[in-house]
């Protein structure tokens, strides 16, 4: 990465902007069809061919994508304020997400090993009202998903995934994006695949998707896949049906949460330079880890088991009880020397605000408590070359 005035800089995210999809965004300019159209449908199609799915529904951030693959299941029985299990770690979106939809968060502590929600935790929360388990696969570490699986058999509850962070995460062989009935994708830019701003369901199931392209235009029963309102034609042979304009016919509660097509021109060049990515990042990681074995008296970090990949979004840490440092102090010095950190999150139910009003207390969950005051996580990405991974393990060492 670039040095400026002496030290380093290693920026926690990046984009790649690809040559072709620069091209394409002045095509779409000079034609004016900017809204969501051929090129959001192409996007589409192939990150659904990418992540082992028949259908994906592209829509303007991974929180609305969390959303609104849970509010699919509205039309299947569940009711506003059906409870939806969580993990208590996460990015606070999973959980805002939730409460967007208008379910009830019900959070579970997460294995200190993984990072991920603790499937023999999941139980003993279960209630009549629960429809859903929502597992996250933070820092790209796919969820123990077999678990989570039997579970929702035996309750007969959905698996929606918030794959946010596990773009390339692979699960005994498959695509962590293909294990639950719908999984959300976040396409912000410090992701793997990223149109800037954006985010991308994945589902195997068609009606799902049809509901998605309903709920992401404000509920409208008019949820072709190729809507030809956008196309040159301007015409839709559909439009009226029965004697009514189906455009103005709203038959759920909807989102207004359409990708456009410039954004769309991006993920369309990522999805090209897909391999290229995944590889770089994932050789980062794995050094990282690698690397980061020796500081094992201080600092932890997860493991990849022989039957999974990493999802390669960034690198987390956490800061052992031994050591005689805290986080903060860790980041600091790695910030002063250009290394650029996140915290890992934060217990959302007892230690984010914004949720204390559904009456956790602190103590509740302690892993991802501890997660949350004492771990941290730096970028990976694909403009971080192996010197700058040489200088991170370095400026770490002079730390310790
Ligand atoms: C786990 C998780 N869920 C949801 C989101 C929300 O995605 P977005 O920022 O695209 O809304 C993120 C964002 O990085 C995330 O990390």
């Amino acid at each position: 990465m670039q040095i400026s005035n002496g030290v380093r800089k290693i920026p926690f995210g990046t984009i790649t902007i690809t040559e072709d999809s620069k091209d394409l965004i002045m095509q779409i300019l000079d034609s004016k069809r900017v809204s969501s159209g051929r090129y959001v449908r192409e996007f589409e199609e192939k990150f659904a061919e990418l992540t082992g799915n028949r259908e994906a529904v592209a829509v303007s951030s991974g929180t609305d994508a969390d959303a609104l693959a849970l509010a699919v299941l509205y039309d299947f029985g569940a009711k506003r304020g059906d409870e939806i299990i969580i993990p208590a770690l996460s990015f606070s979106a999973t959980g805002n997400a939730v409460l967007h939809a208008g379910f009830k968060p019900v959070f579970v502590d997460i294995e200190k090993e993984t990072l991920n929600i603790d499937p023999l935790k999941i139980e003993e929360k279960i209630t009549e009202r629960t429809r859903a388990i929502m597992p996250v696969h933070l820092m790209g570490k796919p969820a123990k998903m077999d678990e989570i699986r039997k579970i929702a058999k035996k309750y007969n509850l959905y698996v929606v995934s918030d794959a946010a962070e596990a773009h390339g995460a692979i699960y005994k062989g498959k695509n962590v994006g293909a294990l639950s009935d719908l999984s959300a994708y976040s396409l912000y830019l410090a992701h793997l695949i990223s149109s800037i701003e954006g985010g991308i369901i994945t589902t195997n199931n068609p009606d799902f998707a049809e509901i998605l392209r309903s709920l992401r235009t404000h509920g409208r029963a008019c949820k072709c896949k190729t809507c030809v309102l956008n196309m040159q034609s301007g015409f839709c042979p559909k439009r009226f049906q029965d004697g009514q304009d189906i455009r103005f016919i709203f038959e759920r509660v909807g989102f207004s949460s359409k990708m456009n097509e410039l954004e769309a021109a991006v993920g369309l060049g990522n999805l090209k330079i897909y391999n290229d990515i995944l590889e770089k990042r994932r050789k980062n990681l794995l050094t990282l880890m690698k690397s980061f074995e020796k500081f094992e008296p201080y600092l932890t970090t997860v493991r990849e088991e022989k039957d999974e990949k990493i999802g390669p979004h960034a690198f987390p840490f956490i800061v052992k009880e031994e050591a005689s440092f805290d986080r903060n102090q860790l980041a600091a010095h790695l910030e002063k020397n250009g290394i650029e950190t996140r915290n890992l999150f934060s217990s959302m139910p007892t230690q984010c605000k914004g949720f204390s009003f559904l009456g956790y207390k602190l103590g509740d969950f302690p892993n991802a408590e501890y997660a949350g005051n004492n771990g941290l996580h730096i970028g990976v990405h694909q403009d971080i070359n192996k010197e700058d991974i040489d200088y991170i393990i370095k400026t770490v060492e002079q730390f310790l």
